[in-house]
């Protein structure tokens, strides 16, 4: 199985998807300490990470982070589109940096589109849905790629350590792709990446929060940022504490300096290996590792290298479309998009497929399957705030108490009053534009 991020598959069993790619599940106690923690997050549609435990020490800790996160730019822009951006004005309200990247050169390179067309649909379609939305453009900038000069540098730069075995194993690249998409997941690095420069903020944890599709430019930024370091910082398999330089020139040199870095640090039993270009840190426990991880990326960067942090990762699920395939652009009336009219919406959910029996009867008898049903999925992800609102309904729904048509009634009002909501504030939106964009 290969994840695609180019294709339109959809995703059934996400606990088999996340075992299969060494994804770590997202549980309790990653976000129940975090302040008022999201929907997205409580409810399981944040499914899987990697490396969130940066991100939740850098919040208890009140240390700086950022979130980095992009945009595709095709075609209009939806509920499932929607849920990216409700989790970045999330972080943004507990702290984080905020940079979000307009994929066009990415949606050139993969889709066909002009540079053009991509602007237009980012600053008429998302960019004002989400300042609608609620994005505050104090700590935020959005950029296009293709005008980002420091971006593109750094995607150029970091391809250095990427071969093209690598590519095909990761993305199943063949002989007939073209050379603009073979380079866009350099570009994505790039973007992740650069919020790390000295100019963006410096080193500092990053979260990218992303459907799982986005899953094989996850790997790769991961991997380019360790490959880009000269120090490895770890537990060795006899369990020792250890600092190990990664490249073969200025051994010593690097030594020394780890050295000094170490006993500034107060670590005072040290014990190093020159053969093995190693300092044992005696007195250090496992617990001890990213405090000194940390300095090592501060001490690369200041000696002209670069010490990124791995980026870390969220992974959403996708919400099912209102027929119950994908929800997708090209299928209108699987999709409720920010822009439909009030009654448009009203009449998509009015036709969408419910969990509900096929007669009356029958659901009082033997309830519905709210987990089968595309009305609970709009209340679960956009619709419904409250946990314990949600969970009556949930309820009811299986003991046959709620029927369908009620239910849709009511998912429809919300629904009006969450567009009405969206389309009075896009007009002031449409001007505010400026104060975002680098
Ligand atoms: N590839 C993403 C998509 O298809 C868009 C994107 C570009 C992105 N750069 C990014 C996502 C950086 C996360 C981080 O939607
Ligand atoms: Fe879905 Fe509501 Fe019908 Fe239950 S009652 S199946 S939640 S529409």
């Amino acid at each position: 199985m290969k994840i695609d991020p180019w294709s339109s598959t959809t995703y059934q069993d996400y606990s088999r998807l996340r075992d299969e790619f060494g994804i770590q599940e997202f549980s309790e106690n990653l976000w129940k300490d975090l302040p008022h923690p999201h929907k997205l997050l409580r409810r399981g549609i944040v499914f899987g990470h990697r490396g969130f435990e940066l991100i939740q020490d850098a919040i208890t800790h009140k240390n700086p982070w950022a979130i980095l996160t992009g945009l595709m730019p095709s075609g209009k822009m939806h509920l499932g589109h929607k849920m990216v951006i409700d989790e970045v004005i999330y972080y943004q309200s507990i702290g984080a940096d905020i940079f979000i990247a307009v994929a066009d050169i990415e949606a050139f390179g993969t889709r066909g589109y002009t540079l053009k067309e991509t602007e237009e649909m980012a600053l008429h379609e998302y960019i004002p849905n989400y300042i609608a939305l609620g994005l505050k453009p104090e700590k935020c900038r959005i950029y296009f790629q293709s005008k980002h000069q420091d971006v593109k540098d750094l995607a150029y730069i970091l391809g250095k350590k990427v071969n093209w075995s690598q590519m095909v194993a990761t993305y199943g690249f063949d002989g007939s792709a073209n050379m603009a998409h073979i380079f866009s997941p350099l570009v994505q690095t790039g973007d992740i990446l650069h919020v790390q420069l000295e100019k963006f903020g410096g080193v500092r944890p990053t979260l990218v929060p992303v459907g799982v599709d986005q899953d094989p430019h996850i790997r790769l930024s991961r991997d380019i940022a360790q490959a880009h370091r000269l120090y490895n910082v770890t537990v060795t398999k006899d369990k020792k504490i250890g600092v190990f330089v990664k490249v073969d020139t200025n051994v010593e040199k690097l030594l020394d300096n780890a050295e000094k870095i170490l006993t500034t640090l107060n670590f005072n039993k040290l014990k190093r290996i020159t053969d093995y270009k190693a300092i044992y840190i005696n007195d250090a426990t496992e617990e001890d590792i990213q405090k000194i991880d940390e300095h090592f990326c501060k001490a690369e960067f200041e000696s002209g290298s670069y010490g990124f942090f791995q980026p870390s990762a969220t992974f959403h699920r996708f919400i099912t479309g209102l027929t119950g395939e994908k929800m997708s652009s090209s299928k209108p009336e699987s999709a409720i998009f920010l822009t439909d009219s009030p009654e448009d919406a009203r009449k998509k959910i009015m036709h969408a497929k419910t969990g509900g029996a096929v007669t009356l009867e029958e659901q009082k008898k033997h309830g519905g399957k709210p987990d089968d049903c595309m009305i609970y999925e709009l209340f679960l992800y956009h619709l419904i705030e409250d946990d314990k609102e949600l969970e009556n309904i949930y309820k009811s729904c299986k003991a046959g108490e709620q029927m369908c048509g009620n239910c849709k009634k009511y998912a429809a009002e919300c629904m009006e009053k969450l567009l009405q909501d969206i389309q009075d504030k896009r007009k002031a939106a449409e001007k505010k534009i400026d104060q975002y964009l680098v």
